[in-house]
């Protein structure tokens, strides 16, 4: 594939939520059903990870495909405060057999965190 390109961003998600929710909210599983279908279509891999109301994904796939996704994701309703924080030419995917994974951040996150001073 020419061209293969990682790609990070953070961003924050637009949607309510309770301080004491558990599992995954709605708005993400939608996101993760459409997305593992378009993906699969694309030749995108990846992770999405959401945590504190903030969401952190990395998108693997050939450049053009990997930018046209985030012209769509900018625009999308769902979330704000887009900041890409790397995107770079790779040699090999990451998470090559993943359409899109899903981690939620768990206690155990939360711990290594707040070890290191960070409320979130
Ligand atoms: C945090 C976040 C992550 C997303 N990730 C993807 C993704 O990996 N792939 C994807 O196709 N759409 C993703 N979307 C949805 C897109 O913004 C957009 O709604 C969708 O790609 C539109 O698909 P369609 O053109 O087939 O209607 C994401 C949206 C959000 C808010």
């Amino acid at each position: 594939m020419k061209n293969l390109t990682r790609l990070v961003y953070i961003s924050r998600s637009t949607s309510v939520r309770s301080e004491n929710f558990k599992g995954i909210e709605p708005t993400v599983g939608r996101i993760l059903l459409k997305s593992r279908i378009n993906n699969r279509n694309n030749g995108l891999t990846g992770v999405l990870y959401f945590g504190d109301g903030c969401f952190f994904q990395c998108i693997e796939g050939e450049e053009e495909a990997v930018l046209s996704l985030l012209r769509k994701i900018k625009n999308d309703s769902r979330h704000s405060d887009i900041t890409v924080r790397s995107r770079k030419l790779i040699k090999e995917r990451s998470f090559g057999s993943w359409e899109m994974k899903f981690v939620a951040i768990e206690e155990s996150m939360k711990e290594l965190l707040e070890s290191r001073g960070y409320k979130r």
